[in-house]
């Protein structure tokens, strides 16, 4: 499988990152970290980042006189600077302005099964909340690519749980995560082979990956 030239953009946590790092390292993902690139240099992800050896670099808004247009154009001259083949948000709570070349190129996962519960506001246990207040039965994550928007991105593969009604929003946290943790490296490698296409927002993905 050809190996992608990977761009990580992380904020927080970076379990993403570290998901990505292990499945590299045992070759089920297909993919070089080349760059981290990181918005709060106070971040758990980025000692992560640092701790896993991983080249990062730092691009917050601060720097960019809180424009996040600005930002955007740093991020993508970075990947552009690289040869990066594929920009995956990791946990990135920056809105993006993504340049025409670059359509179809940035991947964001989404811990609901969009377009239900996304858009601003509409991140960390706070989704979790949403959907517990709302009695859904099932739950689960999105993986999209990004666009100028909050989660709004054509949708690339979504994996579903199941919602009990003990729940509190950090158990159906924890068990979205573990889908999230399976689908994202997954459809990272159906990109890598080349066999994820887009045609007017609908996305097609050649033999489908089981979940
Ligand atoms: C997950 O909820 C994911 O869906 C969202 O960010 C969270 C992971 O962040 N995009 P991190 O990898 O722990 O920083």
């Amino acid at each position: 499988m050809p190996k992608l030239r990977l761009a990580a953009l992380i904020s927080g946590t970076g379990r993403t990152l570290l998901n990505f790092h292990k499945l590299i390292g045992t070759k089920q993902l297909s993919a070089q970290i080349i760059k981290v690139i990181c918005n709060n240099t106070n971040s758990i992800g980025s000692k992560k980042a640092i701790d896993m050896r991983l080249p990062i670099q730092y691009v917050t808004l601060k720097q960019c006189n809180n424009s996040s247009i600005e930002q955007s154009s740093k991020i993508f001259a970075i990947c552009k600077e690289n040869n990066i083949d594929l920009i995956c948000m990791a946990g990135w709570n920056n809105i993006l302005t993504i340049p025409e070349e670059f359509y179809n190129k940035v991947m964001n996962i989404h811990p609901s099964l969009l377009p239900s519960f996304g858009g601003k506001g509409m991140f960390g246990i706070n989704v979790h909340k949403a959907v517990l207040e709302k009695g859904c039965k099932i739950s689960g994550c999105t993986v999209h690519f990004a666009d100028n928007d909050y989660d709004s991105g054509p949708i690339i593969a979504q994996s579903a749980v199941e919602v009990y009604d003990t729940d509190t929003p950090e158990d159906l946290a924890a068990r979205v995560f573990v889908a999230e943790k399976s689908l994202y490296p997954k459809v990272i490698n159906a990109y890598a082979q080349g066999r994820i296409s887009v045609n007017n927002r609908k996305v097609t993905i050649k033999n489908e990956f089981s979940i």
